[in-house]
């Protein structure tokens, strides 16, 4: 019998208040049950964030350092639990277990940097036109913040928006994506432990139409953060401006690396396989497009074909697997369509393309690393998020030609160029349309201490981590002091 889990709201465990239910499943083995979930709605969200708000009340009066120290305890915890974390987040969405450790390994490391934020959380000060007049600026919290978290990194990212959130003086609601509800009530078990009042933060698990639209409508939530799909995204925003709520969106991706031909293409499969494969595709940040000039493009493909095909599928848990199993049913059949659709465009299918069911897979949303050769720039391959084991090879004429096709989609998240030539490396970074460019390395693999996010349709301007990651969570307020005793006039009085 599986566990059952429920919502943590104002400090207790509780049961959704309409009673439904559902289950997490192992995407390697779809028999194993994970656990079963409360299936929540706008009742429990409500509950969630009446707590939050009437918590949220002292806890934005407790002085930021000690705030950043609790994020210390939970960065220990975090190393305590770390394999037993992992093993979970394998089991429940399937990314193979070394991925899963930094999975875990990118939470701990923004628990210390965030703790650290707690003895800086600078403001300004900045001289004013008057005399004896005073001017800083303070950041204050910003009230209830709703996150809503994907499946693809289910600790990292909830550790993302959580630990600047709650460090800037703000109450959580998280709904975690319904695919990973196991990671992130473990998650918030571990924020419990270390300390944090009750109702500072609350878990609220269900579906996004029944628990998470609840969330963005709701008057008491001053401000939404959200990682997931472009159209998801869209609505999210529309929602939100509606109701002139603070929005930060993390959208899809359609990240490609540019291969010239002066590059050392050992590193370019090897950088090609990692970021194309690595979680089965499935990060905002993979590289699923390979940009390559013309007189090289043939060796790549064959040394990428060979590679792709001897990659070891299957549950990731056995440490000997390099690609796991994609996250649902849903995904498996959008990641097949795909293949179809690439092929009706006229591309040529170098490497995998179906299903596999073969030994010890079958009861699995497996599917074969797959390679388009021969793809133009325009076609849907080439545009589209699959989120899923394809990558496209797209040939083209020069460098200026391989910019124009790495920027020529509605994406603007990670880019990569690999060439010897520091010059052509530095004129790619001006001109690679992207809020993450690479050198040398493919497109996944960001650092925390590093702002995170895109430009053009990936994102609406916010930055995540690094030293914007508190831009996101916290209000700035100008602060006047006028110490001169007497009525001086900004704009009027120093000009006569
Ligand atoms: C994501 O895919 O949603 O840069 C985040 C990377 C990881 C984060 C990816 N550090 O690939």
């Amino acid at each position: 019998m599986a566990e059952t889990f429920r919502n943590y709201i104002g400090g207790e465990w509780r049961a959704a208040v309409k009673g439904a239910t559902f289950e997490s499943l192992n995407p390697a083995h779809t028999g194993e049950v994970i656990g079963v979930f409360q299936r929540s709605t706008a009742e429990d969200v409500a509950l969630a964030v009446e707590a939050a708000a009437s918590a949220q009340r002292a806890w934005r009066e407790v002085p930021v350092p000690e705030r950043g120290e609790m994020l210390y305890t939970v960065a220990r915890l975090m190393e305590e639990r770390k394999e037993e974390l992992a093993q979970l987040m394998t089991r429940e969405m399937g990314k193979v277990i070394k991925e899963a450790r930094g999975d875990v390994q990118e939470g701990i490391d923004m628990a210390k940097y965030i703790a650290g934020e707690g003895r800086r959380y600078f403001g300004q000060t900045v001289p004013s036109e008057l005399r004896d007049k005073f001017c800083m600026t303070v950041r204050q919290p910003i009230g209830v913040v709703g996150l809503i978290t994907p499946w693809n990194f289910p600790i990292a990212i909830p550790c993302w928006k959580m630990m600047p959130a709650l460090l800037c003086g703000n109450a959580v609601v998280l709904k975690p994506a319904e695919d990973t509800p196991a990671c992130a009530t473990r998650l918030v078990e571990i924020f419990i432990e270390a300390g944090y009042p009750k109702g500072v933060i609350n878990l609220v698990t269900g579906y996004g139409e029944e628990a998470g639209q609840p969330l963005l409508e709701h008057p008491g939530v001053a401000a939404i953060s959200f990682t997931g799909s472009s159209d998801v995204g869209r609505f999210i925003a529309a929602t939100c401006g509606q109701n002139l709520k603070r929005v930060s969106l993390e959208l899809g991706g359609k990240n490609a690396i540019v291969v010239m031909d002066d590059a050392d293409l050992e590193l370019v499969i090897d950088g090609a396989i990692w970021g194309g494969f690595g979680t089965a595709g499935q990060r905002c940040t993979a590289s699923s497009r390979l940009i390559v000039e013309k007189s090289v493009v043939r060796e790549v493909e064959e040394r990428l074909v060979a590679r792709a095909e001897a990659l070891k599928i299957g549950d990731g848990l056995r440490p000997e697997v390099e690609v796991g199993p994609v996250v649902n049913s849903d995904q498996l059949r959008r990641v097949d369509s795909y293949t179809a659709i690439g092929r009706d465009e006229g591309a040529r299918l170098l490497t995998g393309g179906r299903v596999l069911t073969e030994e010890g897979l079958g009861d699995g949303y497996f599917y074969a690393p797959t390679v388009f050769g021969s793809v133009e720039p325009h076609m849907r391959v080439a545009q589209e998020e699959i989120f899923g084991p394809t990558v496209s090879v797209i040939p083209v004429d020069s460098f200026d030609h391989a910019i124009e096709v790495a920027n020529g989609t509605q994406y603007g998240l990670s880019l990569a160029i690999y060439t010897r030539d520091v010059n052509r490396a530095f004129r790619a970074i001006n001109r690679l349309e992207a809020g993450i460019v690479y050198v040398n390395a493919p497109t996944i693999g960001a650092e925390i201490q590093l702002p995170f996010g895109g430009i053009k349709g990936t994102g609406n301007g916010h930055r995540e981590a690094g030293s914007t990651a508190i831009d996101q969570f916290s209000e700035i307020k100008s602060v006047f002091v006028d110490y001169s005793g007497h009525l001086q006039r900004a704009q009027i009085d120093n000009r006569e």
